[in-house]
């Protein structure tokens, strides 16, 4: 009898606090500070609005004030940092060669047309600007804009490439850098810890069981970024706003990908995320002025 007493007593107090410091985190963890927000932001630039990843799409995105411009980073055989999606460079020049194999003036034109792969059946043509562009060339055209960038390969010259240009354009407190893989992010993390990191996808999980077991409260995190892809059902069914709540709460940003119309706008901003990824930085731009979503800082 006493020991159910004690059981039940003690598994009140931890639902209580739980619930208690699920809602008032900072009475656990310090709040991280956030040096940038970011509600707007162009997913490769805007793959819909111009080819994806190129000057020509992040000045358009620029132009049009994203807040953050989201870019995925390659390594060539001479060891350049260039701004390119895939490995391989079929779909998107219509040359069957990697990146990893050729050197930076030897890489091809995009085709004029690419394939948004966040939009069915949807293409996007590009205008004069074809060019693969160095992760240089967008610190100097851009060097007030948070960047969120994707370090494609797991490759120690590149992690330490990107750390190396994002840390000599003083960008510590603009970049946020990561992979699905936690192998990736723990390397960047090592490299230079100065830079924020994503939440890899086993993260993700791990984050989501803590947080349906009520443990999440307790325990401290070292990411500044959780972003989740939102038109799966999975996440449809697993994000809860006191989730959202809870993270933001802590300073964690969280951001949702790639989404391009309006109806999944809503849904997230209305599931408290702090910004949006998109391929249509323009549709974004608009559905924000109209609801009267305001730019944060
Ligand atoms: C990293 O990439 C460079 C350039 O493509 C390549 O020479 C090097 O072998 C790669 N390193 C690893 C560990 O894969
Ligand atoms: C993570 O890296 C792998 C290769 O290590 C790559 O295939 C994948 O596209 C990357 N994912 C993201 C989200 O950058």
């Amino acid at each position: 009898m006493c020991a159910a007493v004690y059981v039940l007593s003690t598994v009140t107090g931890y639902v209580l606090t739980s619930a208690l410091l699920l809602k008032c985190p900072t009475l656990l963890h310090r709040r991280k500070r956030e040096t940038f927000l970011s509600r707007h932001i162009s997913h490769r630039g805007g793959a819909g609005e111009n080819l994806e990843n190129t000057m020509a799409a992040f000045q358009h995105a620029v132009d049009l004030g994203t807040d953050m411009l989201e870019l995925d980073c390659h390594l060539t055989k001479d060891d350049q940092v260039v701004v390119s999606h895939d490995a391989n460079l079929r779909r998107s020049t219509g040359i069957n060669a990697y990146i990893s194999d050729l050197a930076y003036a030897e890489l091809p034109p995009y085709n004029c047309k690419l394939e948004v792969t966040f939009q069915r059946e949807c293409f996007c043509e590009g205008g004069e600007d074809k060019r693969i562009p160095l992760l240089r060339d967008v610190f100097d055209a851009f060097p007030n804009t948070p960047v969120n960038i994707d370090i494609k390969v797991n490759n120690d010259t590149l992690i330490r490439k990107v750390s190396e240009l994002v840390a000599k354009y003083d960008r510590e407190h603009l970049t946020v850098w990561g992979n699905s893989s936690n192998q990736v992010v723990k390397k960047c993390y090592k490299e230079n810890p100065r830079i924020p990191v994503l939440f890899s996808l086993p993260r993700v999980l791990q984050l989501l069981g803590l947080f349906y077991t009520g443990l999440l409260p307790f325990v401290p995190l070292k990411e500044q970024f959780l972003e989740i892809p939102m038109p799966s059902i999975i996440t449809k069914l697993l994000m809860r706003k006191a989730l959202f709540n809870h993270l933001t709460d802590r300073g964690i940003q969280v951001y949702i990908w790639v989404l391009n119309d309006e109806e999944d706008f809503q849904r997230a901003f209305d599931l408290g995320a702090t910004g949006v990824m998109t391929d249509f930085p323009t549709r974004l731009k608009e559905f924000m002025d109209r609801n009267g979503i305001s730019k944060i800082q």
